[in-house]
C-alpha cells in the first residue's frame, strides 16, 4: 500500500471532515512506523483511514480519554478480524464448533465487570509470584544452552523470549508444557486471523488451527471439572462451583484469551527489551552494574517500543475527538505506539532513556476498565530475563539491528529475530 493524497472517503458521510493524505502511515507496516506517527500527531491527530475503515488516533491525551470513556467507546471490536473472514475459513470454523468469544477484552459491562471480578480473584499475584523460581530457572536453562554454543552466536527470540513466557502461562493454566510449539502455532494463527491482512485462501490453515485451539480450551475446562488441580483453570472452575456467576463457556473463553495474551506480548517484550537495550551499550552497562534499575528500564521499553502499538474501540453514539466528529458505529484505532512518544506528555519522546521519570505513564497496557490483567506477570518475566542476561552474558552484542524485520500486522509490533554474538 502506498500513501495517497486523495480525500479520504468516510463511509459515514463525513468526507469533508477527513482531510487528504495518510502522512506516510501504513497500517500494517511495523518496521519503523514512528516517523509516520510523529507526522500524524502533528498534522492530523484524528484521521479517517479509508484503507482499513478506522479513525486513527495518535495523540496521548485523545487516546487516554477514549480508553477512559467506556460508556462512549466500547471495546467490542477489539478482537474482530480486521479483514473479513472468508467463506472457506467460516465454514471450517463453524463445522469445527468454533464458538470462542473474547474472554474479557471485547466484552462490555456489566458482563465484563462480572467476568473480570471472577478472573481477577483467580489471577492473583500470589499464584504467579510462586512461579518466580521456576521462571528464573527456565531463563537460566535457556541462556546456558545458548551460551554453550561453540559459534558464539544466538538469536534471542528463538533462544529465550519464545519459550519462557509460553511455559509460564501453560503451567499457570495447567496445560501441557511440552506443547509450546503447538500453542505458539495457534497463537500465530489467532494474530494473523484477527490483526493481519490475509486473503481468503491464506486464512484456511489458520482457521483449522483456531478450531484446534478452541477445542483445547474446552477440554481444559472439562479436565478441571473432572480432576480439579492446582492451577488457574481449576481455580475458575472451583469459583463457579462455589457460586460465582460464570459459565463453562466463559471460563474456556478466558483460557482462549490467556493462552494468547499470556505469552505472545511477553515474548515480544523480552525480545524488544534486549533489542533496544543492547543497541545502546551505555544504558545496558548501567543495568549490568545496577540491576535494580531494570524495572524502570522495562517501563521505558514498554513506552518506547511496546508490544501492542494499536488497539481498537467503537463509538456507541455520535461524539467528537480532537475536534473531529465521529458518528455512532465509527471504529477507532488508538495508536498507543504514537501516544507513548507524544512530546506533549514525554519530553524528548523519541529518545530512549532508562532514567526517564514518567515512563510508567505509557499506554502500552491500555487504560481504564480493560487495563491489562497480566501486566505484573509480563513485567516480572521481563525483569527476570534481563537480570539473568545481565548476570550470565553482560557482553552480548546485537548483530545488524537495522536488518531486524517486524511482522506485518495492525496492532502487534513483533521483531522476527534478535541476533546476538559474544566473545569467548
Ligand atoms: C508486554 C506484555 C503485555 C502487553 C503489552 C499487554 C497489553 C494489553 C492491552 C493493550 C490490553 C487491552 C487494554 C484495554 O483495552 O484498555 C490488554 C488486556 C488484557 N491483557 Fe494484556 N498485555 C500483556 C501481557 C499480558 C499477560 C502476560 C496476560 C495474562 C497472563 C495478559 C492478559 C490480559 C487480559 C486478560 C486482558 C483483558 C482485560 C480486560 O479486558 O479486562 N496480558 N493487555
Amino acid at each position: 500500500m502506498s500513501s495517497s493524497t486523495e480525500t479520504a472517503a468516510c463511509p459515514f458521510g463525513h468526507g469533508a471532515q477527513a482531510p487528504a493524505g495518510h502522512h506516510g502511515y501504513e497500517p500494517f507496516q511495523m518496521k519503523d512506523p514512528f516517523p509516520a506517527y510523529a507526522e500524524l500527531r502533528n498534522e492530523q491527530p484524528v484521521m479517517f483511514d479509508e484503507r482499513v475503515g478506522y479513525y486513527v488516533l495518535s495523540r496521548y491525551d485523545d487516546i487516554k480519554a477514549v480508553f477512559d470513556d467506556w460508556e462512549t467507546f466500547s471495546s467490542e471490536n477489539a478482537q474482530a478480524p480486521v479483514r473479513k473472514r472468508g467463506p472457506q475459513a467460516t465454514k471450517i470454523m463453524e463445522e469445527g464448533g468454533f464458538t470462542a468469544y473474547s474472554g474479557l477484552s471485547a466484552r462490555r459491562p456489566p458482563e465484563h465487570t462480572r467476568i473480570r471480578a471472577v478472573a481477577q480473584k483467580a489471577f492473583t499475584p500470589r499464584r504467579y509470584k510462586a512461579l518466580e523460581p521456576f521462571i528464573r530457572q527456565n531463563v537460566v536453562d535457556q541462556l546456558e544452552a545458548m551460551l554453550a554454543r561453540p559459534e558464539h552466536r544466538g538469536e534471542l527470540v528463538k533462544d529465550l523470549a519464545y519459550t519462557v513466557p509460553t511455559v509460564t502461562i501453560l503451567t499457570l493454566i495447567g496445560a501441557d508444557v511440552s506443547q509450546v510449539d503447538t500453542f505458539k502455532r495457534w497463537s500465530d494463527s489467532r494474530a494473523a486471523m484477527t490483526w493481519g491482512d490475509l486473503s481468503d485462501e491464506e486464512q484456511v490453515p489458520h482457521a483449522h488451527n483456531l478450531v484446534e485451539y478452541w477445542q483445547e480450551c474446552l477440554r481444559l475446562v472439562r479436565v478441571a471439572h473432572e480432576e480439579g488441580g492446582d492451577n488457574l483453570t481449576a481455580d475458575l472452575v472451583k469459583a463457579q462451583q462455589d457460586g460465582a456467576e460464570i459459565s463453562d463457556h466463559e471460563i474456556a473463553s478466558i483460557l482462549y484469551s490467556l493462552l494468547f495474551a499470556g505469552h505472545e506480548t511477553t515474548t515480544t517484550l523480552i525480545a524488544n527489551s534486549l533489542r533496544v537495550l543492547l543497541a545502546r551499550p551505555e544504558q545496558w552497562q548501567q543495568l549490568v552494574e545496577e540491576p535494580k534499575k531494570i524495572p524502570a528500564a522495562i517501563d521505558e521499553v514498554l513506552r518506547f517500543s511496546g508490544s501492542i502499538v494499536g488497539w481498537r474501540r467503537k463509538a456507541l453514539k455520535d461524539t467528537e475527538v480532537g475536534g473531529l466528529k465521529i458518528p455512532e458505529g465509527g471504529e477507532l484505532l488508538l495508536l498507543m505506539g504514537s501516544a507513548n512518544r507524544d512530546g506533549a506528555r514525554f519530553e524528548e519522546g523519541e529518545e530512549f532513556d532508562i532514567s526517564r521519570g514518567n515512563a510508567r505513564e505509557h499506554l502500552s497496557f491500555g487504560f481504564g476498565i480493560h487495563y491489562c490483567l497480566g501486566n505484573m506477570l509480563a513485567k516480572l518475566q521481563a525483569k527476570i530475563a534481563l537480570e539473568e542476561v545481565a548476570r550470565l552474558a553482560p557482553n552480548l552484542k546485537l548483530e545488524s539491528p537495522e536488518g531486524i524485520e517486524f511482522r506485518e500486522n495492525i496492532s502487534f509490533r513483533v521483531p522476527e529475530t534478535v541476533p546476538v554474538s559474544w566473545e569467548a
